[in-house]
């Protein structure tokens, strides 16, 4: 299996002012590869590195040392319009607490990670559609956020992650907030999206969620258990 994301020794320190000592190092030399098209879950206790990992894979921020390569390219060397080009032409991201624009319809909200894509007004609106469809959500594009149940907001989340066509899915907790019949709903479609061929990687603290994927990446206070 060619990797997706290839990282290695990858250490992530957060300094706290310009003279303040050594910093803290939260990763700790992270050293993982995850296949095309793998479905891995990121576990590990409050605190230890899940979110801080998944914000450098997801190139939202940079690693302090270590190689970091997506889809095969070295990222290390890509400025940092070049690295959100590269973002949003390959990765989809799912946040715990969904990041909607509360103004914007559900419709609205989908299709705005397109705008910057190049891509003709209509096509988006078709695409956009057709993927609220498949949430479950045909009855429910004009509606805003505010109007819309935490399993249905994180639906059109989802929805607007692959709006893109990204080869890679990244969500941070994403049935964190969700009971368990809602979680169960979003995770079948997380394992649709799977059996289309994308690569998934998801935090979780619930083990039963972390059960269905195929691997389990346990991290242990900054480091690979
Ligand atoms: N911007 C930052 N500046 C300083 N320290 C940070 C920063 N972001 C995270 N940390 C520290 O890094 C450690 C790991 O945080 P992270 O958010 O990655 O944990 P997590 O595994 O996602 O935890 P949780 O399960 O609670 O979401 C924590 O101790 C946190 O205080
Ligand atoms: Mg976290």
């Amino acid at each position: 299996m060619q990797p997706a994301i290839s990282l290695n020794n990858i250490t992530r320190t957060f300094f706290q002012g310009a003279d303040e000592g050594p910093g803290i190092e939260v990763l700790k030399g992270i050293t993982l590869e995850i296949g095309q098209g793998e479905f891995v879950a990121l576990q590990g206790t409050s605190g230890s590195g899940k979110s801080t990992l998944l914000h450098i894979i997801g190139l939202l921020d940079r690693p302090t040392a270590g190689v970091y390569k997506l889809m095969d390219r070295d990222v290390s060397g890509l400025d940092d319009d070049e690295q959100s080009d590269f973002r949003n032409k390959t990765l989809g991201f799912i946040f715990q607490s969904f990041y909607l624009i509360p103004y914007a319809t559900a419709l609205e909200n989908v299709i705005l990670p397109g705008l910057y894509s190049g891509r003709a007004q209509a096509e988006l609106r078709e695409r956009a559609e057709y993927l609220l469809e498949r949430v479950g959500l045909a009855d429910r594009m004009t509606f805003r956020p505010n109007r819309l149940s935490g399993g249905q907001q994180q639906r059109v989340a989802m929805a607007r992650a692959l709006l893109n066509e990204p080869d890679v899915i990244l969500a941070d907790e994403p049935t964190g907030q969700l009971d368990s019949t809602t979680s169960g709903e979003i995770m079948n479609l997380f394992h649709d999206v799977h059996e289309s061929g994308k690569t998934i990687v998801l935090v979780t603290h619930d083990v039963e969620v972390a059960d269905t994927a195929q691997k389990i990446i346990h991290l242990s206070d900054g480091r690979v258990a």
